[in-house]
Parts: structure tokens; C-alpha cells; sequence
């Protein structure tokens, strides 16, 4: 397996560890203040990026890797960056506000990546 899918599965399975404890801890102290915190930790962190690890798995060879790499970045940063930013704001901390806004286009623009990554798989199809 390539070093960019392992690199997806690696940082998704933290996210996923990160976002499971976090619930825990909601539910041990009953505090769900930040639960959309949890739930975009889990999505854009565990769930996205193991499914685009495992798009660039099956591509195997024909993976677009730099293009890939750029995918990883963005997505990564943008999961890990908008949680902790998105949990501050829920706190009370407005001035958060506009870092919940920059990570979520940085998570975004990591999902436009992967979807160019996607089509241009295509040309290599069977
Ligand atoms: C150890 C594992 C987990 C625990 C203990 C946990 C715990 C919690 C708790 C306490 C809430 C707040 C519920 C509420 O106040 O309405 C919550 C919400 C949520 N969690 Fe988790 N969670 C876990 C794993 C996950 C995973 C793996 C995902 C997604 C892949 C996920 C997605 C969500 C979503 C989407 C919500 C919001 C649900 C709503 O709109 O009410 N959680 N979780």
C-alpha cells in the first residue's frame, strides 16, 4: 500500500480515537455542549479521510499522488484544525468564529481536491 493511503488511514484512525474519547468524556460528564465538535471530528476526520485513503488504495499505481498529497493536506488540517476551533466557539468564545470559518473552506477545498482527484481517475479507468 502506498505511503499516501497509509498516511489518510493514520491521521483518520487518530481522529477517530480523538473523536470517540471526546464523546466519552460528553458522556461520562454529561456535558454535550460541544457534540458538533465531536460529530465533524469523527465525519471530516475518521470516516473522510479513511474513505479517501481507501479511493487512493483501490487506485493503487494510477493514483494521482502529488495531487493526492494536496488532498491529505487540506483535509487533514481541516478536520484536526476546525474541531478544537469549533468546540471554543460553542464554549462561548465568539472570537473563534472567523477560524471555524477558515478551517471549514480549508476542509472544503480539501473535498474539491479529492473530487478532481476522482474525476481524473477516469482517464485511467478500464
Ligand atoms: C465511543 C464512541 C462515541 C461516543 C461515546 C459518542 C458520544 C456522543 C454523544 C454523548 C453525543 C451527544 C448527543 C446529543 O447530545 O444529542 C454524540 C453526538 C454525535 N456523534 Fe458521537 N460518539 C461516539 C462516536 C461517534 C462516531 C464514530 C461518529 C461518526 C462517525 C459520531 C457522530 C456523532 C454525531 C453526528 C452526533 C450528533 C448527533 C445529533 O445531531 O444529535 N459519534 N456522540
Amino acid at each position: 500500500m502506498s505511503r499516501l493511503s497509509m498516511a489518510f488511514f493514520t491521521a483518520g484512525a487518530l481522529c477517530g480515537l480523538i473523536g470517540m474519547a471526546w464523546g466519552v468524556y460528553m458522556g461520562a460528564t454529561h456535558d454535550h455542549t460541544t457534540f458538533p465538535a465531536h460529530a465533524h471530528l469523527n465525519l471530516l476526520g475518521w470516516v473522510s479521510l479513511f474513505l479517501m485513503g481507501g479511493f487512493y488504495a483501490l487506485l493503487g499505481d494510477r493514483a494521482p499522488v502529488k495531487l493526492g498529497w494536496v488532498n491529505f493536506s487540506l483535509s487533514t488540517v481541516g478536520a484536526i484544525a476546525m474541531a478544537p476551533a469549533l468546540a471554543l466557539l460553542l464554549k462561548g468564545n465568539a472570537g473563534m468564529e472567523p477560524i471555524v470559518g477558515i478551517t471549514s473552506l480549508i476542509a472544503f477545498a480539501g473535498m474539491i481536491a479529492f473530487v478532481i482527484a476522482v474525476l481524473s481517475a477516469w482517464r485511467r479507468a478500464a
